[in-house]
């Protein structure tokens, strides 16, 4: 693997030998402040984790958002621990080259000890680093975390967890007031010790501003191009998988949707014969 790989192409043996434990690859991920962009990408899996490492991806991010395009709740606020804890070994079970982030849900985080014992529990099942959303509020959790020794990425700007309270998926920074608060937060969680920083729909200058502003990587979303140190995508937005919700800033490479329903039709007609469409729709499913 290459391209934004942490290594160079070596062989499987080579692998092993020089594969990163986790906080060397928390280390080797905050060295790329203003180098070649970060690629993280979302996965919740066993196979997508083997597929995207083998593709060079280098954060492969067991997301909360797997509560809508893996478990099809209408938002992250349903997501738990057991459900993170389940996802993350499966991709751990990949054993990637990429850094495995787990994102702590809601509620696993509302004090420092319990924010430090949801992180251990991620870290148990495999994780490498664990992600949290929240500004300077959230600093004496981040500190009780990366004080044990476990990587911290920080998230500010659009936070699907308070999606409630927030409104809706709205861009955020659109004042000066809220510009200031963003990158204040955005230092705070530097001086609280994470190794990164994800940006979700923030507006494009803000979030360059932001990125001058502290001295570790930010990870876009949703933000523009080229306004980050790297950019982060939820696995299905790539993939076309999810065509029921579709962000207004996904780019889709491919439209897996559709080839699902056509291998899905060719298998039917390869078992049933030709039987002829029509009648097959009106019948049911069993
Ligand atoms: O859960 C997730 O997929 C995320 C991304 C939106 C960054 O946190």
């Amino acid at each position: 693997m290459n391209g934004c790989g942490f290594f160079l192409p070596i062989s499987d043996d080579d692998r092993m030998i020089r594969a990163m434990n986790a906080n060397e690859k928390a280390a080797a991920l905050r060295l790329r402040k203003g180098g070649i962009p970060i690629c993280a990408l979302t996965a919740y899996d066993f196979p997508t984790a083997r597929l995207l490492d083998q593709a060079g991806i280098d954060v492969l991010l067991v997301g909360d958002s797997l509560g809508m395009v893996v478990l099809g709740f209408p938002d992250t606020t349903h997501v738990t621990l057991a459900h993170m804890r389940h996802h993350t070994a499966a991709v751990a079970r990949a054993r990637p080259d990429a850094l495995i982030l787990a994102d702590l849900p809601i509620h696993s985080y509302d004090t420092p000890e319990q924010a430090l014992a949801s992180a251990r529990q991620l870290m148990e099942e495999g994780a490498d680093a664990v992600k949290l959303e929240g500004g300077s509020e959230q600093w004496e959790k981040i500190h009780a975390i990366t004080t044990a020794g476990i990587a911290v990425i920080g998230h500010i700007g659009m936070l699907p967890q308070r999606v409630n309270e927030l409104g809706g998926y709205r861009k955020q920074g659109r004042t000066k007031e809220a510009a200031t608060t963003l990158i204040e937060d955005a230092r705070a969680l530097e001086n609280a010790g994470v190794c990164a920083i994800v940006l979700e729909s923030i507006i494009p200058a803000v979030a360059v501003e932001i990125t001058a502003a502290v001295a570790i990587p930010t990870i876009g979303i949703g933000c523009g191009e080229s306004t980050c140190d790297g950019e982060v995508a939820v696995v299905t937005d790539l993939l076309g998988s999810f065509p029921w919700f579709v962000p207004p800033f996904a780019k889709p490479e491919v439209d897996l949707a559709s080839q699902i329903v056509a291998a899905a039709h060719a298998y039917r007609r390869r078992v049933q014969g030709e039987v002829s469409e029509a009648s097959k729709s009106q019948a049911p499913n069993v």
